[in-house]
């Protein structure tokens, strides 16, 4: 059974995490085979990569990063770019933790112009990971949401589908591609 680690990478707020329980929502309607596991960062004692030996969280959280088939990668926009959690995140991964595993993105930002950041910042990472990253990502907008943080939005919910869509696609497409490489690279 393939393992879908859904990552909430926002450690105070409730958007990131509304959009990717949406995401969540859309995955299950279209493959209910999938083992789904949520990652909440707001719920982990972050460690700063500095060689200092790894508290429990940070074990959990890297185990959890290998154990998974694919990701859903939720994050906040901060200063024009990915939060810093999330890159000390990555910084923790052995390079061929993602390797050839499926990986769709939605991002949200209190600006419209920052979606950009997703594909100069973000992805650039993950291909450094040579993860499968889907060719669709969403970004949301706070005017997306209501008060209560509910997607208000309709041409989003049809883009976090056909992002589901895709992935869901993307997943199946990696079963038959095996992780050991034939390089040594
Ligand atoms: C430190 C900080 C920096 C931010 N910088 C940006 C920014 O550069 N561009 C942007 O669109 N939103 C920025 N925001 C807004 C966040 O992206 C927004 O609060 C977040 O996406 C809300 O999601 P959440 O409820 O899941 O935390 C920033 C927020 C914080 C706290």
């Amino acid at each position: 059974m393939m393992k879908i680690l859904l990552v909430d990478g926002t450690m105070f707020g409730r958007k990131t995490g509304a959009i990717l329980e949406q995401v969540e929502q859309y995955i299950k309607e279209l493959d209910a085979s999938f083992e789904l596991e949520m990652m909440h960062f707001s719920q982990y004692k972050h460690q700063i990569v500095d060689g200092s030996p790894l508290n429990d969280d940070m074990k959990k959280m890297i185990q959890q990063f290998e154990e998974a088939d694919a990701y859903i990668i939720a994050t906040p926009i901060f200063q024009a770019s990915i939060p810093g959690v999330l890159k000390n995140a990555f910084d923790f991964l052995h390079p061929k933790t993602m390797r050839y595993k499926p990986v769709s993105i939605v991002a949200n930002g209190g600006t419209y112009q920052h979606h950009l950041v997703v594909e100069n910042q973000l992805k650039p990472i993950l291909d450094y990971f040579r993860a499968l990253v889907t060719p669709n990502y969403v970004y949301t907008h706070t005017s997306h949401f209501d008060a209560n943080n509910n997607i208000v939005d309709a041409d989003v919910h049809s883009r976090l589908r056909e992002l589901a869509r895709v992935f869901v696609q993307y997943c199946e497409m990696s079963k038959n591609l095996p992780k050991e490489t034939i390089d040594q690279h």
